[in-house]
């Protein structure tokens, strides 16, 4: 199978990589979605779980047939082939996690906790089992190996990876670290390296909050793709360098939630809306009415409802009446 357009990607984050919030962004100039990490474990045994995720690839590929990619975690290769069996039909490439750096990756030793060398072996054998006995591609999402290693030793691990039939590395360039997830600069020297050493393309992920550090990190990396996350949330068209209007983009979203209905749960809608609202709007002085007026919303239409009226009021415009005539009203301007 071909690979996917790895230029402009939507990362993998749990509970918000929805299908309606993927498409969203692929709408909006993503190439490639992926899902969340997944638990290959209860993609076997839980069949509500795979149902659940079956449907979310199923009906998240659109009109047009969006490239996505399956994340799955775990240290088991037979566990994570099998259930890769069960989605291999509906994406376009099979993610292995080594990034997660929470405390239940940890107790079940998976994601972040495989970079010490001491993991390598068994990961170049999920990697290599993965590669040969499931049909879509294989990639491999990895942060940097633990501090006490050699500063070479993310590149010497990625190289085994490739080795072991890894069809693109992504480098999340920052270390594990249980307490303080994301902070810090991303070393994007390391991907730099990387990216002379591969034969396979390259994806950067990190340090991205504008179009402009989309465009500087590819420079600076000469990656083959970069891949965003929190950004993305407040901006789902960055790579469109474009700021939306955050009323007019919720709304989009919640249009796509109404056409797959029951694939986004309310918790994840609501966090995506008050994500877009918040990345332009936590300052303003009706920010935190918002905030409990939208945890009060029971479902897609009371959240529409509230940014059609009461927010639509308190930013001073004129509130909308329908979908298109709002857009049509709204532009792309920072609040
Ligand atoms: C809410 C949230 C959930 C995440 N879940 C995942 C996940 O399921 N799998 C994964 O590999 N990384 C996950 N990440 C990490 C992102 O994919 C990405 O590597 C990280 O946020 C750094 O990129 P950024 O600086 O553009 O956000 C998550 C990040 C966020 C903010």
């Amino acid at each position: 199978m071909a690979l996917p357009d790895l230029t402009y990607i939507a990362a993998p984050m749990v509970k918000q990589s929805d299908a309606p919030f993927r498409l969203l962004t692929q709408r909006h100039g993503a190439t490639l979605a992926y899902t969340q990490m997944l638990d290959p474990h209860k993609l076997l045994e839980d069949r509500d779980y795979l149902e659940f995720h079956q449907r979310d690839l199923a009906l998240g590929r659109g009109e047009t047939d969006e490239s996505v990619v399956v994340q799955l975690c775990g240290n088991d290769p037979e566990i994570i082939v099998q259930a890769g069996k069960k989605l291999q039909g509906l994406c376009n490439g099979i993610d292995l996690n080594l990034g997660c750096p929470q405390e239940h990756a940890r107790d079940g030793h998976y994601g972040g906790y495989l970079l010490a060398k001491k993991d390598w072996p068994l990961v170049q054998t999920i990697v290599s089992a993965m590669s040969h006995l499931l049909q879509p591609p294989t990639s491999v999402k990895l942060r940097l190996c633990p501090s006490s290693s050699p500063p070479s030793s993310t590149v010497e691990f990625a190289a085994l990876l490739e080795q072991a039939g890894a069809s693109w590395v992504t480098l999340h360039a920052r270390h594990v670290s249980s307490r303080r997830r994301r902070q810090g600069a991303a070393d994007l020297d390391v991907v730099r390296t990387l990216k002379t050493a591969l034969r396979v393309p390259v994806v950067c992920n990190g340090n991205v909050r504008t179009w402009e550090d989309v465009q500087r990190n590819k420079d600076e990396t000469k990656a083959d793709g970069i891949m965003v996350g929190e950004t993305l949330l407040g901006n789902p068209c960055i790579f469109t360098n474009v700021i939306p209007d955050p009323v007019r983009i919720s709304l989009e979203y919640l249009e796509i939630c109404k056409e797959l209905p029951e694939i986004a749960t309310h918790q994840t809608i609501e966090a995506h809306v008050r994500h877009f609202i918040e990345f332009q709007c936590s300052r303003r002085p009706w920010y935190h009415k918002f905030r409990t007026a939208l945890s009060a919303c029971e479902g897609v239409h009371d959240i529409e409802h509230l940014l059609r009226t009461k927010v639509t009021r308190w930013r001073g415009k004129a509130a909308c009446k329908d979908y298109d005539a709002c857009i049509d009203d709204l532009e792309y301007t920072m609040d």
